[in-house]
């Protein structure tokens, strides 16, 4: 594999390491039975379990301590204000002392952010009414972080609701156009962009991703002798994004290659090409693959 050359990045040392990830409010029951909602971000998804990184001196972490279940409510981008008017508060009393310059303690902190408790059906802590996805868990493993101030908190969620508007008419899937999480970034909030691709697992994309115009990467196939050709190219991209090809046709007159998935083998498109390094390089292959 070749290695780029030159080193077109600078190393700084950032205070946070957030990249963008969607924000979350997370409900977890008081002692007395009042529900506290706590603004998130740390998160991922892998399956039904859902993990949370969530801070060691907040309440929700000594509510979960004791009362392991939770509702994770993701807003859509247009709350963002919802959202930071609870960027200051803490269901903690008193205020954890790492806390106190920044932080008050707040008892209606759903009252404060506008937002409105929803009952779950599983879990006692309510959902978030305002939030189109609501997930409703339950904590199987706590495990104390390499540093003492954060938990990794695993969680099985145990029922997903969802705005309708936000499911594809007849399917449990979401419609990936129509849900606007509100992505964290470097501490600020964003709406998404426009759909840009999708993986070739999408349960509801039209067709296989069109990869073809995917800037060609410095090695070519390993057995093409013609690197500029744009057929080629267009086979190397294939081959990089994991698909295979084979040769159907190579004669005087020009070259036809099938390109199919990685999985199944399934034929996606061909190139027909009447380069001559292409139709070279394909009539090698037909005697020697
Ligand atoms: C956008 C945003 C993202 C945050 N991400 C996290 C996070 O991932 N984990 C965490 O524990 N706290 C996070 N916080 C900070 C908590 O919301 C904050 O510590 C809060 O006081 C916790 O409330 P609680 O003490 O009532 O649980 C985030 C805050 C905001 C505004």
């Amino acid at each position: 594999m070749d290695v780029a050359p030159d080193d077109d990045h600078v190393v700084i040392d950032p205070s946070v390491l957030y990249v963008g990830t969607p924000a979350y409010l997370v409900v977890t029951r008081n002692a007395d039975g009042n529900p506290n909602v706590a603004p998130a971000s740390s998160h991922w998804a892998l399956g039904r379990m859902l993990v949370l990184g969530l801070e060691t001196d907040g309440q929700t972490a000594a509510n979960l301590a004791e009362r392991p279940e939770l509702t994770v409510n993701f807003p859509s981008s247009d709350l963002w204000r919802h959202v930071e008017r609870l960027s200051a508060v803490t269901g903690r009393d008193p205020v954890p002392a790492a806390k106190a310059d920044h932080y008050r303690f707040e008892p209606s902190k759903f009252e404060l952010a506008g937002l409105r408790p929803q009952p779950s059906e599983v879990v006692a802590p309510p959902r978030v009414h305002e939030c189109p996805l609501q997930f409703e868990g339950i904590v199987r493993r706590e495990t104390p972080g390499v540093d003492p101030g954060y938990l990794v908190v695993e969680v099985e969620v145990v029922r997903v609701h969802a705005l309708p508007e936000l499911v594809v008419p007849g399917t449990n899937h979401i419609d990936a156009n129509a849900w606007h999480p509100l992505i964290y970034s470097f501490r600020h909030y964003f709406d998404r962009g426009a759909e840009v691709g999708w993986t070739r697992k999408s349960a509801i994309a039209p067709s296989a991703p069109d990869l073809s115009d995917v800037p060609p990467r410095a090695e070519s196939v390993s057995a093409g002798p013609a690197a500029t050709s744009a057929s080629l190219d267009e086979l190397v991209r294939w081959e990089a994004f994991g698909g295979t090809w084979a040769v159907l046709e190579a004669t005087r007159d020009g070259a036809i290659v099938s390109l199919c998935r990685c999985d199944g083998g399934e034929e996606v498109s061909r190139i027909t090409s009447d380069d001559p390094g292409f139709i070279e390089w394909a009539a090698k292959q037909l005697v020697c693959p």
